[in-house]
């Protein structure tokens, strides 16, 4: 692989899709900030390098749940998509286009290797047996059927394998099953389905994993898979199921896994198409361009067997490399919704500077598939250390004096010219590093520079010259050093913490920090004033996002067990008995006062009057409606609900909205009514 900053590379790279039907979180969160890190990185030493990515909005999980919530999968995947975006943008993952699956490039390129893959004698057709809902009038995949283990007896099981005793089966095989969406009793009904024959690159397949193409671990792994036999592979469904129709077969679907790959190919397409990029020139067989997926180790049989299977079928060219990482573990576990360290990307930005994670996930990454561990205690510690302790200091130490003896003008000469040139020169292992994707081993080296250019300052104790008459330009000649020595860091760490490098750059008054620029040392360059660039990370912001963590988990139980979808669709409604619902005591009540909540960007604190009574409602409506709007409005309470312990504070009722996808409304009582009448 080339890695000389001179010759100009073409690089097109892409991190997996998420699926537009989950939140964000920080083992997502690993991956796209390795990529962006390494993207960042190649554009800062000057090459062409595009990073595309879009939801992967196809499949039947997706399809159920637009119908849960009672909106179209359109209406999902478009809200989930925004929320995606939001969360990357937060975290500094700077894609050059965002796209969707479900799009018009995905269609037409999902068409275009599949017709050609066809042509080629790749696609067989056979009838298969599988479960069938005839209550929802769908197939149902394994884990879409539950039914009591055939081995150790245990209720309630998967239909692959059971928690109980870890025992593998086929749906067929358990004892009662149902089916999980509706509750019905599965059928066995046969259908044709379409198979790419993997089998047939074989050969191409072998040769491809020893071209160098992926890590030698992923290598080995693929070695064990061509030892049990390739299969060829599943590609269609059934109606119904969210995606594209496949073209000579009515009534067949491109299975999600098989146009998820090809997203990256219609993400590409679309900001090709706006940018007026030579699309071809990155993916016709011979292109000179380099591509590069990276992804988690669990999705390599997808992206290193079927992926450049399909590509190589197709008459197109396949990925320079597939680089897998590990998972992230936290605390030396994984993560646990329960213990709150499943943490969403949202979740973490309301507490703590995602610059933080980002630092930390680089001094950790190497070019392996090992897991990662953000250790809570170690990860203040480091960001605390290095980048406050160590790097920001060196400005703060260094900028008040060049502000008050130079008139913040450094000196005209470079009092330690070997010193800085030894930190220019050390720029070339560290862009060895990046690019291998040893970011662990470059930020050491960099924290090793930042150890010396305190250690210079240290020395040379600028603060007490300071303090002696006469030795004005001295003090200003070391902090001007410190101020260089600082500014390649920076430098360095762009890639990694591009937020605090653009505030540096504002300080020291650069055009750039790109990898080039630190080739001319700062003299008698003025800079701007200091202002802090990075604050400690305090304990109980951690703790705070730990406990709203346990938080998201109970909302996320209440959802599912609220489902906001109309009943008639609702899969998991179940008919209730007239006692049940007269159990329920539903009140008009008056909005007394909204309030916005702080730290909460989906819920109002409602104020409510129910004639004499007075309860407050924690609601999820924020979105919706400005406090303002909702004070004097009468709605529908659930009055007896128990009392919910939130973080913001007690619960003591709910009130009643509809959503239909576009938004949330509450429900309003036709005139008449006042505040504390029963509804019945
Ligand atoms: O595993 C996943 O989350 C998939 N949505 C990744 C798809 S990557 C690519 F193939 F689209
Ligand atoms: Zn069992």
């Amino acid at each position: 692989m080339p890695t000389t900053a001179n010759a100009k590379r073409k690089i097109l790279v892409t991190s997996a899709l998420p699926y537009a039907n989950g939140s964000i979180h920080l083992g997502h969160l690993l991956e796209y900030i390795q990529t962006d890190i390494w993207v960042r990185f190649q554009k800062s030493r000057g090459h062409d390098c595009y990073y595309v990515c879009a939801d992967d909005a196809h499949g039947t999980a997706i399809m159920l749940r637009a119908e849960q919530e009672g909106v179209t999968p359109e209406q999902l995947i478009a809200r989930v998509s925004e929320e995606h975006q939001a969360d990357f943008a937060r975290f500094g993952v700077a894609f050059d286009n965002y796209h969707s699956t479900h799009s018009e490039e995905n269609r037409l390129h999902s068409e275009r290797i599949y017709t050609a893959l066809r042509d080629a004698g790749h696609i067989a057709t056979r009838d298969i047996e599988q479960m069938y809902d005839p209550v929802k009038g769908l197939f149902l995949a394994d884990r879409f059927i539950k039914g009591t283990c055939p081995k150790c007896k245990t209720p309630d099981q998967y239909g692959d394998n059971c928690e109980a005793c870890s025992a593998t089966y086929t749906p067929a095989e358990l004892i009662d099953p149902v089916s999980a969406i509706s509750g019905a009793t599965p059928e066995v009904r046969s259908s044709t389905h379409y198979f790419f024959k993997l089998p047939d690159f074989e050969a191409f397949l072998k040769q491809w994993i020893q071209g160098g193409h992926v890590q030698p671990q992923i290598a080995n792994k693929l070695q064990e898979w061509f030892e049990s036999g390739l299969n060829e592979w599943d590609i269609s469904r059934d109606a119904p199921y969210f995606g594209f129709e496949i073209p000579d077969a009515p009534g067949k679907y491109f299975y999600v896994w098989l146009d998820a790959p090809i997203g990256y190919l219609a993400s590409f397409q679309n900001l090709c198409d706006r940018e007026g990029i030579d699309f071809d020139s990155y993916w016709k067989k011979d292109s000179e361009a380099e591509v590069y997926h990276f992804i988690g180790k669990d999705i390599v049989y997808f992206h290193a067997l079927f992926w450049p299977a399909m590509l190589e079928g197709a008459g197109l060219r396949t990925p320079t490399g597939v680089h897998c990482h590990g998972f992230v573990t936290v605390n030396g576990a994984k993560m646990s919704k329960s213990r709150g360290t499943f943490i969403k990307a949202g979740t973490y930005a309301e507490y703590l500077n995602p610059e933080y994670l980002r630092y930390y996930f680089a001094a950790k990454l190497t070019s392996g598939v090992d897991d990662l561990d953000l250790n809570l205690e170690d990860f203040t510690y480091r960001v605390n250390s290095d980048l406050v302790g160590k790097v920001v200091n060196i400005a703060s130490r260094c900028a008040g004096f060049v502000k008050k003896l130079g008139d913040g003008t450094l000196s005209v000469d470079c009092a330690e010219p070997d010193l800085v040139q030894r930190f220019i020169d050390a720029g070339e292992a560290i862009a060895e590093d990046y690019d291998s994707r040893e970011f662990g081993r470059g930020m050491r080296r960099i924290m090793e520079l930042a150890d010396e250019a305190n250690t210079y300052i240290a020395e040379k104790e600028p603060w007490v010259l300071a303090k002696q008459e006469g030795r004005e330009q001295e003090v200003l000649d070391i902090c001007s050093v410190g101020i260089n020595l600082f500014r390649q860091l920076m430098v360095y760490l762009a890639p990694v913490v591009p937020k605090m490098a653009e505030d540096a750059r504002a300080f020291l008054n650069l055009e750039s920090l790109d990898w080039q620029s630190r080739e001319a040392v700062l003299k008698g360059h003025t800079i701007n004033k200091f202002k802090p660039l990075m604050t400690r990370i305090e304990r109980d912001k951690i703790d705070a996002m730990i406990e709203a963590s346990k938080e998201d988990l109970a909302e996320e139980k209440k959802l599912k067990e609220t489902p906001r979808g109309p009943l008639t669709d609702n899969p998991i409604a179940e008919e209730i008995a007239f006692e049940d619902f007269a159990k329920v005591d539903l009140r008009i009540v008056r909005i007394a006062k909204a309030e916005y909540v702080e730290g909460a960007d989906k819920l109002l604190k409602l104020t409510l009057d129910l004639g004499g009574e007075t309860r407050t409602v924690f609601s999820g409506i924020r979105s919706a409606y400005a406090p303002e709007a909702l004070e004097g409005m009468l709605t529908v309470m659930v009055a007896n609900l128990a009392p919910r312990k939130m973080r913001f504070g007690v619960s003591e009722g709910m009130v009643l909205a509809a959503g239909n996808g576009d938004g949330i409304y509450l429900l309003e009582p036709h005139s008449g009514v006042e505040p504390g009448n029963r509804v019945t």
